[in-house]
């Protein structure tokens, strides 16, 4: 097989980019090793940037999006359940859309097949060769058979364990990172969520997140211990500490738990995110513990400066954009890397914390929610900072 782009992953990365190189008249292949049904169902954050809800609408896959999905002016920050609102459309004037990531995922795979595909599920043993030639190759089998991508070039597109990072030469990357001393327990529930808006609940027995897909299904977090075991966790004892994280401003209505499962927090940055003809975009290259839902927002980032740089290399022989590519989006991954590690120590207990470490915590809190200035750097950062 012979094709410009080869793209390795069919998450939000490799499938933007592949539309996005298609409206540019750019040919490319999707070679991904889940099944269809299984990315399709895969469940994640459901939070869009401003900048990123435009994108999805520009490029022709908005309109679920736009009739199902809910718009959000602002969140609340509950501290020791009292609620304090984070307005974002005085602050700021940009909203975010609450719209589930496994739901923009279906409306890119129809998107992609509606234009032609090729898109192959389900391959084994995927290889990059020749990264540093003109002309990478991909290697799978597929349907039993093995097969070959000639490429121009390569985007790892394939997540955190995916294989696009550890062919990288020896020596090229440097990795930064952070683990954090626990985890989210996450429930979807077949319930209305305790507010119209989030609600990011500090409280001296944890963390919790209250969020939405939709006015009756709610996605509710709670802080755990980073090995927990979700066996220690009945229905009982999860809502117990849901109503207790809330606190009395609001009402949490109990429902049927649709899923239930642990969310790893990490921060992880690679450096840089491209070694010759093998360009790294999303969780491939980075990823932010869940507290800001920044994860698919970076990914989307990524794939449109790549998308920009691969059209200003076929349409304008021009090199630069490409040259850039890893300082560019590595400068915007760093804001979101920092705006992710800041929500997450403002707002969770940590194992060895002191009496400062709480007061200090507290005092951030109160300043966000308190000061105009404080709170726009809030806002700011969650609605996006815009992809320049
Ligand atoms: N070969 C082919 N495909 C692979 C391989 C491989 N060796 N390894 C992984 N994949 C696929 C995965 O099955 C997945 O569908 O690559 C895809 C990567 O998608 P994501 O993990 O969704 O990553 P990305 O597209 O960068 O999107 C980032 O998704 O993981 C969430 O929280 C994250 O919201 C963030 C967003
Ligand atoms: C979600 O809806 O799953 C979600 C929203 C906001 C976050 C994290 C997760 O900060």
């Amino acid at each position: 097989m012979r094709t410009q782009v080869g793209i390795i992953g069919a998450g939000p990365a490799g499938l933007m980019l592949a539309r996005l190189l298609h409206l540019q008249g750019i040919s490319s292949i999707i070679v991904e090793n889940r099944s269809r049904d299984y990315i399709e169902n895969r469940i994640r954050a459901g939070l869009i940037e401003d900048w990123a809800a435009d994108l999805l609408i520009d490029v022709g896959v908005g309109e679920r999006m736009k009739a199902e999905g809910m718009l959000h002016w602002g969140i609340n920050i509950g501290i020791n359940g009292e609620l304090h609102r984070i307005d974002f459309k005085k602050l700021v004037d940009k909203r975010v859309t609450i719209f589930g990531q496994q739901e923009v995922v279906k409306d890119l795979v129809a998107r992609r097949l509606a234009d032609g595909g090729p898109l192959l599920f389900e391959v084994d043993g995927v290889s990059v060769h020749d990264m540093t030639s003109q002309r990478p190759k991909i290697r799978f089998t597929h349907e039993g058979r093995a097969q070959e991508i000639d490429c121009d070039f390569i985007a790892g597109c394939d997540g955190f364990h995916g294989i696009c990072r550890p062919s990288f030469p020896d020596g090229v990357l440097n990795v930064f990172e952070r683990d954090y001393p626990f985890g989210w327990l996450g429930i979807l529930t077949e319930s209305p969520p305790p507010d119209h808006e989030l609600i990011y609940s500090y409280t001296d027995r944890g963390f919790a997140l209250y969020t939405m897909r939709s006015p009756s299904i709610s996605r509710l977090y709670l802080q755990c211990d980073h090995d927990e075991d979700i066996e220690n966790w009945s229905d009982a004892r999860i809502w117990d500490e849901l109503h207790k994280r809330l606190g009395g401003a609001r009402k949490l209505q109990e429902g049927k738990m649709l899923q239930k499962g642990i969310t790893p927090m990490r921060s992880f940055v690679v450096e840089p995110m491209q070694h010759g003809r093998l360009y790294l975009a999303g969780d491939s290259a980075h990823i932010v513990p869940p507290t800001g839902a920044k994860g698919m927002n970076l990914a989307f980032a990524d794939v449109l400066v790549l998308s920009r740089a691969l059209d200003a290399f076929y349409k304008s022989k021009r090199n630069d954009g490409l040259e850039n590519y890893s300082a560019s989006c590595l400068r915007r991954v760093w804001y979101a890397q920092r705006f992710s590690w800041w929500m997450t120590q403002i707002l969770h207990r940590f194992p060895h914390e002191t009496a400062f470490d709480r007061r200090r915590q507290l005092s951030d809190l109160g300043y966000i929610t308190s000061s105009p200035a404080a709170s726009t750097m809030l806002a700011e950062q969650y609605v996006g900072l815009p992809v320049i």
